[in-house]
């Protein structure tokens, strides 16, 4: 029996030779479909694997009649109808180890970048302008940084931030006081973690729960002059309550990497000087990428020859 499988996103090449290597799986790639345009190619097709761009949406995926697995190289399944995907009895799979080592260097360089403020003063430089006053840091050793959520990705930031001798108080609901002082961390409830940091940054999933999770209470909480990082998920910080934030200099930074709508253009956070940004880069690196293409190929191998795996 041959299997057939649809990359419909970029994914790295190295990373998916798993399936390409299986004698029993055809593989076809073709990325920049339009929606009408994927409809039809998945009409006959076993497997889809996909990134962030794709959206398995319910249209598509009761189109689908052959369709067996999903698989996401990445963490965040929030491009896919899961409810859809479980009527159809279409399993999803995903890659949540892959990438973390990846967004959580990000993260950091995010905070290293909000405290010695290296792309503004980068990007003056190239105007011909050498302006060292403007340009005042702050250290990052003694400070502390606040996380919300430490699950993969936050738990290698903590680590990481130790190792910057950073003071790390963390909220995660099943974070034990235990595992925090295992950790060498501190645990606090989300408004600990708010008053106490100089440094916040974010890495819950986007969930009811979690959806502006900092909002304009959660700015006043905070220090004044609190740099923040989100490389989680857009929506989790409330992107109006973080402009009015900045623009009462109760935030002196903010490094995004994610934003409620993607892609943005034209954003009103991206014409503030504090503000730094890259364009969804948290997991864009050759290992990640080359990581989580092998994982989710592996499992999608797994399952279409009717094995289990636990990313399922
Ligand atoms: P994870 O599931 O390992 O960790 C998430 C943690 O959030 C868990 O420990 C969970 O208990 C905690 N959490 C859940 N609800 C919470 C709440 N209400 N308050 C506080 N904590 C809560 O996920 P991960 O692999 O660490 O990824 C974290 C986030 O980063 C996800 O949103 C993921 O999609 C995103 N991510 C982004 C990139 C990128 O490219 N920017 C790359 C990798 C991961
Ligand atoms: C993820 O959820 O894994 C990240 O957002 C990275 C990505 O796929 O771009």
């Amino acid at each position: 029996m041959t299997y057939r499988v649809f990359i419909s996103d970029p994914l790295s090449e190295d990373g998916i030779y798993p399936l390409q290597e299986a004698d029993d799986m055809e593989v076809v790639q073709e990325t920049d479909l339009t929606n009408e345009q994927l409809h039809e190619r998945l009409t006959d097709y076993d497997a889809l694997l996909v990134r962030s761009q794709t959206k398995v949406t319910r249209e598509l995926i009761e189109n689908a009649h052959r369709l067996k697995v999903i698989g996401r190289a990445g963490v965040g399944v929030d491009n896919i109808d899961l409810e859809a995907a479980t009527e159809y009895g279409i399993m999803v799979v995903n890659a949540p180890d892959g990438n973390t080592n990846s967004a959580a260097e990000h993260t950091m360089a995010m905070l290293a970048s909000l405290a010695r403020n290296i792309p503004q003063a980068d990007a003056a430089l190239k105007q011909n302008r050498w302006d060292r006053k403007a340009y005042v840091g702050v250290e990052m050793k003694g400070k502390t940084l606040g996380i919300v959520g430490l699950g993969r990705v936050g738990a290698e930031v903590a680590a990481r931030a130790q190792g910057q001798r950073m003071n790390v108080i963390a909220y995660d609901p099943f974070l034990t006081a235990e595992q925090a002082d295992n950790l060498g961390i501190r645990s606090g409830s989300v408004a600990d973690v708010l008053q106490a940091a100089d440094f916040i940054t974010a890495h819950t999933p986007l969930l009811n729960e979690t959806k502006h999770i900092i909002n304009k209470e959660a700015f006043e909480q905070m220090k004044d002059g609190v740099r923040i990082v989100n490389c989680a998920r857009g929506g989790i910080i409330d992107e109006d309550a973080l402009y009015e934030a900045i623009i009462n200099q109760k935030v002196a930074g903010a490094g995004l990497d994610v934003f409620e709508e993607e892609p943005v253009y034209d954003h009103k956070l991206l014409e503030l000087p504090e503000v730094i940004a890259t364009p969804h880069l948290g997991a864009s690196t050759v290992e990640a990428q080359r990581n989580v293409a092998i994982d989710v190929s592996n499992d999608v191998v797994t399952i279409l020859r009717g094995g289990v795996t636990q990313n399922a």
